[in-house]
């Protein structure tokens, strides 16, 4: 899979541009502030309709304008697709695929697939569970409709039966708990085997690139601790069973203290919990080892490789790692932005190179 071209309007701190791809290395390049990781996330917005900056859309339409539009062609082993994200200052954004308006944006997840790494996903490592759940539940979502709305349900109910737990009448509680309950459980069952799924698959991938981009010298495991195992009704079963014996301490919290929205991964390193003693360099190693791993997942389950957008991330490598990275992305779409072009990593191979400057494209070769 990978992006032909990308048209911005009134983007960010692009007035128009259109931008054409390389299906292999694409390296967007420019000084600080130029729009760089703006076009990188354009590209993200089209395959998930969300930013990986979680800023809210209407930040995203060019100051002292009302609307903004992204709008961009991909081509899959499916065909051609296209997609448009129309901003408004004052509304919601519309998304479009192939000329079709879709009201929900499950209909436009899958259509794109892509990888977004940035500095900034390094949280998924140094950070909290919460980094790390995201990191699951935009891959999952791109993979299945179903966890999607799995997903979205879930959250729903959980902040209804956040907001009951509040409730001061017991008896109300008491009385209204297993509705939610049974419902809660059974989409948690979704969420908590689609994720079983995903990290039983990611997690061997993840230590092969990640010895692989640190040349063998350290080890990465992962693990996991959902607690929750076997088919879909057993799960159901065993989170409705644990959702009843939290009841009580629930009450007394507030909140639910028990479920998919609880998950976490550990990332243990050369032995030691990453997160505590991994250097910065190391932490990074196993955040890019994550999202290499990712896709070839996509790769497993599609057929297909999705795009891959590495914002930033040359800069943070030595030159080692550099040359390791390339060699490891050679087969797939991939967009680097970088203020550099790295020397002696990038000559031996072929790319397109396109230099931003003020929001505008000043030359693409
Ligand atoms: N809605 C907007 N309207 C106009 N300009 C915007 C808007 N949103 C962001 N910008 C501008 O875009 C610029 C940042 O662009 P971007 O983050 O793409 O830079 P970059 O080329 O990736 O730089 P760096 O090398 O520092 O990462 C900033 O100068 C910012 O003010
Ligand atoms: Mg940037």
């Amino acid at each position: 899979m990978y992006i032909e071209k990308l048209l911005l309007k009134n983007f960010r701190n692009y007035r128009e541009e259109t931008f054409g791809f390389s299906d292999k290395i694409n390296l967007l390049t420019g000084r600080n502030a130029q729009g760089k990781t703006n076009a990188a996330e354009a590209i993200f917005f089209l395959c998930t309709g969300y930013s990986p900056r979680v800023s809210r859309d209407r930040l995203v339409v060019r100051n002292g304008e009302e609307h903004a539009e992204i709008s961009g062609t991909a081509m899959s082993s499916y065909g051609e697709v296209s997609v448009k994200i129309i901003f408004s200052r004052n509304d919601k954004k519309r998304v479009f695929v192939n000329g079709l308006e879709v009201l929900k944006i499950g209909e436009l997840l899958g259509n794109i697939h892509s990888v977004f790494f940035n500095p900034s996903e390094l949280k998924l490592v140094q950070e909290s569970p919460e980094d790390r759940r995201r990191f699951m539940n935009i891959s999952l979502s791109q993979m299945s409709k179903n966890y999607f709305y799995a997903l979205q349900r879930y959250n729903k109910i959980l902040s209804q039966r956040n907001n009951l737990l509040k409730d001061a009448d017991r008896s109300v509680i008491l009385e209204t708990l297993p509705v939610w309950d049974e419902q809660l459980a059974r989409n948690a069952a979704v969420i908590i085997g689609a994720r079983n799924d995903f990290l039983a698959a990611i997690g061997p991938t993840a230590e092969e690139k990640h010895a692989f981009l640190s040349g063998g010298k350290e080890t990465l495991k992962m693990k996991t601790e959902s607690g929750y195992y076997g088919s879909a009704e057993e799960i159901t079963f065993a989170v409705l069973s644990d959702l009843k014996t939290a009841t009580e301490r629930d009450m007394r919290l507030g909140f639910t203290s028990i479920g998919p929205h609880r998950d976490d991964i550990k990332f243990i390193l050369n032995g030691e919990d990453a997160r505590v003693f991994g250097s910065q360099g190391q932490q990074r190693t196993v955040a890019l080892a994550l999202k290499l791993a990712e896709t070839e997942l996509f790769y497993n389950r599609f057929g297909e490789y999705p795009i891959l957008i590495l914002d930033d991330v040359l800069s943070e490598l030595d030159k080692s790692r550099q040359k390791k990275l390339l060699s490891a992305v050679g087969h797939l779409q991939t967009i680097f932005t970088s203020t550099e072009v790295p020397r002696g990593v990038f000559a031996t191979r072929s790319y397109r190179k396109t230099v931003i400057e003020n929001g505008a494209i000043k030359s693409q070769s």
